[in-house]
């Protein structure tokens, strides 16, 4: 099976897929190593400290692989058979993202994707798998999360709901 996971940095992906890979056996590729080790990439941009992915490329790998576990910020541009988008609250993601070395103006950046959707939105409007789970790991160990994972693998479904723009009292649709 093909499952690819997504989300803002600090949403859990990659604690989450270690762990998804451990308890199924099927190979895990962080994506984020990957673009870097075989230069799936067309630059780096200073701004954002990050590569700038060649998609293309990074499709091509992974064209005739029937099984895996792709995890990163690009994963659901890779086609699959289940794409699950992790969800945060906002608030709690500068403690996520503690220790990383990020700059303010990363963790500020960020911060206000996770805020706005910016990848559930990317994933809603261009779906490259037929199933998408959507997890809130807000309140939940990375282990419950591997459940409900788990549980769409299996052909469960899960879409939780979340709105950070509600609840922090920014919705236009409640004035
Ligand atoms: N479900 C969770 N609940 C609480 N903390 C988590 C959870 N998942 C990950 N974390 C913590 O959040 C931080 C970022 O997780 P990580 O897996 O590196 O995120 P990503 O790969 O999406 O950037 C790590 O310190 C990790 O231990
Ligand atoms: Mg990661």
């Amino acid at each position: 099976m093909r499952v690819t996971i997504t989300g803002t940095p600090g949403c859990g992906k990659t604690t989450v897929a270690k762990l998804l890979s451990k308890v199924t056996g099927i190979p895990l590729f962080h994506l984020s190593d990957l673009i870097r080790e075989r230069g799936f990439y067309t630059e780096y941009d200073k701004k954002r400290e990050a590569y700038v992915t060649d998609v293309e490329k990074l499709r091509e790998f992974f064209k005739d692989k029937e099984d895996f576990i792709a995890e990163g910020l690009v994963a659901h541009y890779i086609p699959s058979d289940l794409c699950v988008v992790l969800r945060v609250n906002p608030s709690q993601l500068p403690k996520r993202l503690a220790g990383r070395g990020y700059s303010p103006f990363k963790v500020a950046e960020n911060v206000e994707a996770e805020r706005l959707a910016v990848i559930a939105t990317e994933v809603f409007e261009s779906p490259r798998a037929p199933r998408i789970a959507h997890i809130d790991t807000t309140d939940k160990t990375p282990e419950e999360v591997v459940r409900l994972i788990l549980r769409c693998m299996e052909g469960g479904e899960v879409f939780e709901e979340v709105d950070w723009l509600e609840e922090q009292g920014y919705s236009h649709k409640n004035p």
